[in-house]
């Protein structure tokens, strides 16, 4: 996607074009880096939609074209932490804040360095396989599930749900979005029963929402399932710290010079995982409400209209990062914004970069001899950038 990228933050940067967001005929999309950022820092721009809402979007006709399949998935997605505005947006992060913080994270890391050691004793027996389905995808998704404090049969519920949430990014027909739906009533009929019947005190994810929620209501049932499938789906389902495991590894891997460079010296971990991230953004775009109307870039973005910020092209603008289509890393300067900026900051930052810190640090002390084995495939979605496939040997 990069030399698209590439021509329409030099000739239209600030660009109106078809949108698949459902309810909005098409969105802008913003492609230079300082206009990212400063969308991002602007109150002027927001989640919740104005005068309406995803699931009963009636005010304006015009924005109206929610599909009814698609109903359901909006009226789960419009209660995530990542989709409301302040002072909701507020006190659902301020729940989960202290279970992301890096003291927190910190405590998680001989966790997570034993099931990436579980998972590559796997690949060294069978000789190799797929980094991305034996590694870069189970190892996330065991972190987030025991973060959550979900069962086996709930993670596989949460799996698949977040299989149909992606099957939306790439094509949104009713049969798609009936799909979508389906399956979160599915985990929202599990996982009703789930926190109805536990023990309090547990200390994981559902134990702080539903904490919450004890603490006098400050959170619905609605809220508390819907943010449950988020984190599953934020963490590990949509395969965001996948993709920056698989990228980083699939990077590495084949620019043996950088991989060697990293044995000699691992105090480099930290800024190749920064810059697989600048280089290959998991997230490669996110949207906006504008509350009113605001000029970028000599374009005005009207009340109500949808923006599209794309990280993806921010991370590769020469007024910031020099060369920026080379991959380094021993790269020095500004950072990047590949998890996002201003109050919508990810959460799980500190979460992921420790994972693929761990993840790609264990796997080279590990399997120091691995190498590629065929081509790695990209998966077709639009909003993430993330490998189907990456096959090695060893
Ligand atoms: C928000 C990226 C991993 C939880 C975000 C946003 C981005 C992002 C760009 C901001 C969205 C916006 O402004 O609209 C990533 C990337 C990841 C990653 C690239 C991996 C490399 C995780 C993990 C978790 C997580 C492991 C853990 C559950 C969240 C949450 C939010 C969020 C809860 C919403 C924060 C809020 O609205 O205040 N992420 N994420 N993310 N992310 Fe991540």
């Amino acid at each position: 996607p990069y030399p698209i990228y590439r021509r329409f933050r030099e000739a239209d940067p600030v660009h109106w074009g078809l949108s698949s967001l459902a309810g909005f005929p098409g969105a802008w999309y913003i492609f230079r880096h300082d206009d990212v950022v400063s969308i991002l820092r602007d109150s002027r721009f927001g989640k919740e939609r104005p005068a309406t809402d995803f699931a009963t979007a009636d005010a304006r006709p015009e924005r109206t074209t929610v599909p009814e399949a698609a109903r359901t998935f909006f009226g789960t997605a419009r209660q995530w932490v990542v989709h409301r505005d302040p002072p909701d947006h507020t006190r659902l992060r301020d729940l989960l804040r202290p279970h992301f913080a890096p003291a927190a994270v910190a405590r998680l890391r001989p966790r997570i360095a034993a099931i990436a050691a579980d998972l590559l004793d796997g690949i060294a027996r069978r000789g190799g396989g797929d980094l991305i389905a034996d590694y870069a995808y189970p190892l996330p998704v065991a972190v987030i599930a025991e973060m959550i404090g979900l069962p086996a049969d709930g993670r596989d519920l949460l799996v698949e749900c977040s299989r149909h949430w992606q099957a939306v990014d790439v094509s949104t027909t009713d049969e798609t979005w009936r799909g979508a739906g389906d399956a979160i009533d599915a985990a929202r009929d599990y996982l009703r029963v789930l926190v109805r019947r536990r023990d309090r005190g547990t200390g994981d994810l559902i134990d702080v929402l539903a904490g919450g929620r004890d603490t006098g209501e400050v959170v619905s049932e609605d809220e508390l399932l819907a943010n449950i499938m988020f984190l599953f789906v934020a963490g590990a389902g949509f395969q965001t710290t996948t993709g920056l495991i698989g990228s980083g590894l699939h990077l590495l891997l084949s620019d043996r010079e950088q991989w060697d460079r990293l044995a000699d010296r691992p105090g480099l971990l930290p800024s190749a995982i920064d810059e697989a991230l600048r280089y290959e953004p998991p997230v490669q775009t996110t949207n906006r409400i504008a509350r009113e109307a605001v000029t970028v870039g000599g374009r005005t973005i009207g009340a109500g209209d949808s923006v599209l910020v794309v990280f993806a092209a921010a991370n590769r603008d020469p007024a910031v990062f020099p060369d920026p289509d080379r991959f380094d890393i021993t790269r020095t300067g500004r950072a990047n914004h590949s998890f996002g900026v201003g109050i919508h900051y990810c959460l799980g930052g500190p979460l992921a970069a420790v994972e693929a810190e761990i993840a790609i640090g264990a796997l080279r002390t590990r399997l120091p001899g691995l190498r590629p084995a065929g081509p790695a495939a990209w998966n077709p979605m639009v909003s993430l950038r993330v490998l189907q496939t990456l096959p090695v040997a060893c």
